[in-house]
């Protein structure tokens, strides 16, 4: 056999997680920003395989779509009735016709496995050992399928936790419940797995026992417990969340970023984030943020879908939200919010201000209080800024409109239609001065609470 078979990946993802007291399937719930099936998927996107199936419960549309998301040609077959794992894996037959390799099946509810494990599981099959099982110490084994050796070490089988003897139960070497297998060797083995045990399902884990009856060998891979952490509640998926965010912030700090404190820092799986960036406590990364170098993210700001680049400055309380592009050395201040809007080269917005829908020129300087009133209650419109434009403090943009380059916004305008370039826009009421009235003012005031004081 030669070294690397091609390979075919199958998800189960068909339990409903009643645990989890949702109304969404397990797998779609997210760590990380990302959902649960889509860490396994894309770990297992990282082996290269030929083939992915995934196995979904019957009403679970959206966990296809999900699959699909990640890897569009994924296969989705439905399990209709949960009768175990070797039942689920029999459900993707159809979609592993005529496919000769290694079958890989993964749990769609544990996702912290890495890619690669799943390789090193993979190649663990060869002439040998037609299939190999992925096991781990685990810390307090109650609950796990156990791996039962024989004397010289070799794996012989897999006891489930209510099928064990008080001897077996003292075994802390445990089923991931991951395995490889060679698609022959499956097919072959697959129906003859009966459901003769305490829960009456069809064990995935009894290839074990019925490989050695061919007379072949199983090989064992192992990988840390934090590897097959699987999420029952929301309790586990709070500590997933916590296990993967110490992985993204360990490889932030590895590729050049400095995190101030670590610990009250939020990533996201796809964060991407340049060299000698600073990144402030108290910050959350949502999905699909990208940021240059020598950034700097200041406290409580809040990021998503965002790209920023090279050189800012973002916060500290400042909003990104998608669409929002930064461009080189602009400066995003305190209770800014951006949406879907461009803000150029060196561009300033540093203080409480919303852009949304909207395109800033390079170098402009969006003053104070200043609201692209992008929104008529039905539709969104566009507010296009030119470069090197003023915009004063406290003005309304009313969208659509556009304002030239190098013009000037006096404070305090309700802007409804275009600015030309280079000239100044003023809209707003006119001041009136009344010299003396204020004093006048106060004297008649003060007069009639003398006289209602003496009667
Ligand atoms: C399984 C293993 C056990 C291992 C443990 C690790 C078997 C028989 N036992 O036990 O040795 O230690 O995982 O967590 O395999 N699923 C389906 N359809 C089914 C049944 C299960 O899609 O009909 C999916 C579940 O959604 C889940 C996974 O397969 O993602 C494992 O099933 P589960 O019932 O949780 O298996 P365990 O009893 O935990
Ligand atoms: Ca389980």
């Amino acid at each position: 056999m030669p070294k690397s078979q091609p390979i075919a990946v199958v998800v189960l993802a068909a339990g409903k997680g009643t645990r989890m007291r949702s109304d969404f399937p397990k797998v779609l719930h997210k760590a990380a920003g990302r959902t649960l099936l889509s860490h396994v998927l894309h770990a297992a996107a990282g082996a290269r395989p030929q083939r992915t199936v995934v196995i979904a419960g019957p009403d679970m549309s959206a966990v296809g779509a999900e699959a699909r998301q990640v890897i569009p040609d994924a296969v989705i077959a439905i399990q209709e009735k949960r009768q175990g794992t070797a039942h689920a894996v029999g459900m993707a037959q159809d979609g592993l016709k005529g496919f000769e390799g290694t079958v890989l099946v993964l749990y769609g509810d544990v996702p912290l496995i890495r890619t690669e494990t799943i390789r090193a599981l993979a190649e663990a099959v060869n002439d040998e050992s037609p299939l190999a099982v992925l096991g781990f110490r685990a810390a307090n084994p109650t609950g796990y399928g156990r791996l039962i050796q024989n004397r010289s070490g070799r794996l012989i089988a897999i006891r489930e936790e209510l099928d064990t003897t008080v001897d077996e139960r003292r075994i802390d070497l445990c089923n991931s419940g991951f395995i490889a297998v060679t698609a022959k060797f499956l097919w072959q083995l697959l129906p003859r797995i009966d459901n003769n045990n305490a829960k009456h399902e069809y064990y995935l884990t009894d290839l074990v026992g019925l490989t050695v009856a061919e007379g072949s060998q199983v090989a064992l891979a192992e990988c840390p417990e934090a590897e097959v952490h699987g999420v029952n509640t929301r309790a586990q998926l709070a500590q997933i969340e916590s296990l993967l965010q110490a992985r993204y912030r360990q490889s932030a700090m590895d590729n050049g970023a400095t995190l101030i404190d670590p610990p009250s820092v939020f990533l996201s799986a796809d964060t991407e984030i340049g060299k000698d960036v600073t990144i402030e406590p108290h910050v959350i990364i949502g999905p699909q943020v990208r940021i240059g170098d020598n950034v700097e993210i200041m406290a409580f700001s809040h990021l998503e879908g965002a790209k920023i680049a090279d050189g800012v400055r973002i916060g500290p309380y400042a909003r990104l939200r998608p669409g929002a592009e930064i461009g080189r050395n602009a400066h995003i201040g305190n209770f800014v919010e951006i949406k879907k809007a461009t803000i150029g080269e060196g561009a300033k917005a540093n203080h409480l201000t919303y852009i949304g829908d909207a395109t800033v020129g390079a170098r402009s300087n969006i003053g104070a209080g200043t609201i692209t009133c992008n929104y008529d209650g039905y539709d969104k419109h566009l507010t296009e800024i030119g470069a090197d434009v003023f915009v004063g403090s406290n003005t309304a943009l009313v969208a659509p409109v556009k304002v030239g380059d190098a013009s000037n916004i006096a404070a305090g305008s309700v802007i409804t239609e275009n600015v030309p370039e280079h000239a100044l826009a003023i809209a707003r009421g006119q001041q009136a001065v009344k010299p003396g009235w204020a004093k006048r003012y106060r004297e008649m005031k003060k007069a009639r609470k003398e006289k209602k004081g003496k009667a």
